[in-house]
């Protein structure tokens, strides 16, 4: 392979990784404490926000269209402190286009939030983002009396021009998608009636646990749906935002890879849309356990346990399943890479439209090892190869994808010999300090 980004050597740990640690606040619940509080009125207070890439992109729009921010770093390296937002006043008509970075979260959450507003914004974010589907928000937004220019693209720079007239909606997801739910339910929350989505299979709910505490009821009138009924409005509200599962899953792979590996992670969201790696993972017969330890606002938290597996076996996850892994799905692969027998991740067709299309960089990166994966439609195959130690001198390309970066540094941080990673830096994305964390546990 010719790449001719910069390379970043990961050399391997030195010992196994042992003791315990809490990793970075979730990034899913960071980006909505902070939009809910800009919509809210008065002050909220935040604590354990992650401080990443994609959460500054929320930050930098919120403080755009008015909201005050004021968090600062904490010892741990997360952000605590207020955000004021603009409650019954809205959204300050921005100055300029709102940058969302490499961000569909802030992306599509922001286009829900701003479409009962009357203002107009324009949204831009960088290559990748620019790439990713956003028809799937437009349009049902657009059912509810939001309008969108140029008329004829699904993809940014876009322009909404959001109107304090907003319809009710009923609408069936056509896929199962957090962002578009949540999309949905904040438009919804300012239309005179009842807004209505059901999705085809459960995503995460961090929105509908997170808005009653703003003041916004949410109702869930049967399996995968949720409903509002506006208009309603958002007060203040104190978060406490816990660890982040799919940062998680990194060091509790990598536990899994390493021999002589035992690990606890604490604090971790468990939120049930969100643990679907682990599920996997047990069925891979990984030496992996969780426990509940308590609650954080309306989020399940626990203890997350990984220890090495030296007897790992493929496994077939459902499409039901996929939207509850669906972040996790690469480092699955990897882990999977080392299972007896063929794992299938059946109707893993939105991996395509991610950060970036990582059915295929799964494809290809685990090719660079030597191991054969393949595509049937929207099942993602993997035939593992257990007890194959890898090439020396391998060189993965992040694609500028936050989580492919981490998953193929795995390769070298639990293996036997230096890989080099291009574009590693993309791991700013989601989890700044992945490295440190990493080693902290091995020293
Ligand atoms: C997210 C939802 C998921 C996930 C993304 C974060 C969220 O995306 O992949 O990293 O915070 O709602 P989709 O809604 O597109 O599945």
């Amino acid at each position: 392979m010719l790449i001719s980004a910069p390379l970043t050597t990961i050399e391997p740990l030195g010992a196994p990784l042992v003791g315990t640690m809490r990793v970075p606040g979730d990034k899913s619940i960071s980006h909505r404490s902070v939009l809910f509080a800009a919509m809210a009125e008065g002050t909220s207070h935040l604590r354990g926000v992650l401080d990443s890439a994609d959460v500054r992109s929320s930050l930098g729009a919120v403080e755009a269209l008015g909201a005050q921010v004021d968090l600062q770093k904490q010892p741990d390296g997360s952000l605590a402190g207020t955000v004021t937002g603009w409650g019954q006043a809205g959204p300050r008509q921005p100055e300029a286009p709102l940058d969302c970075g490499n961000s569909g979260t802030t992306t599509r959450l922001l286009m829900g939030l701003l479409a009962p507003w009357d203002v107009e914004a324009t949204l831009v974010g960088d290559d990748s983002l620019s790439r990713r589907p956003m028809g799937r928000i437009t349009g049902p937004l657009a059912q509810m009396g939001a309008s969108f220019s140029p008329q004829d693209r699904t993809t940014l720079p876009l322009t909404l021009r959001g109107t304090t007239g907003l319809a009710p909606l009923r609408y069936e997801m056509p896929v199962a998608s957090a962002q578009l739910k949540t999309a949905i339910l904040l438009a919804g929350i300012f239309a005179r009636g009842t807004t209505w989505v059901r999705e085809p299979a459960p995503s995460r709910d961090h929105t509908e646990l997170l808005l009653p505490g703003f003041g916004v009821e949410v109702e869930r009138p049967g399996d995968c749906q949720a409903q509002v009924s506006g208009p309603q409005s958002l007060h203040a509200c104190d978060v406490d935002v816990p660890g982040d599962p799919s940062s998680a899953a990194f060091p509790a792979c990598a536990a899994v890879l390493r021999p002589g590996s035992r690990i606890t992670l604490e604090n971790v969201s468990l939120n049930g849309g969100r643990i679907g790696f682990l599920q996997v993972l047990k069925a891979m017969n990984a030496q992996v356990s969780w426990e509940q330890t308590g609650t954080c606002g309306h989020e399940v938290i626990g203890r997350v346990h990984a220890a090495y597996s030296s007897d790992l076996q493929a496994a077939t996850v459902e499409p039901c399943s996929i939207a509850g892994m669906v972040d996790e799905i690469p480092v699955l692969a990897l882990v999977a890479s080392h299972a007896r027998g063929v794992t299938r991740f059946c109707g893993a067709g939105e991996l395509r439209v991610k950060e970036t299309d990582r059915f295929q960089a799964v494809i290809d990166g685990l090719a660079v090892l030597g191991v054969c994966a393949w595509g049937e439609g929207d099942d993602l195959c993997i035939e593992g190869q257990p007890g194959q130690a890898p090439a020396q001198g391998l060189v993965f390309d992040s694609l500028d994808d936050h989580r492919l970066a981490m998953t193929w540094s795995l390769v070298g941080l639990t293996g036997t010999s230096p890989v080099q990673v291009a574009r590693f830096d993309a791991i700013r994305i989601s989890y700044p300090t992945f490295l440190e964390d990493i080693r902290s546990l091995a020293s």
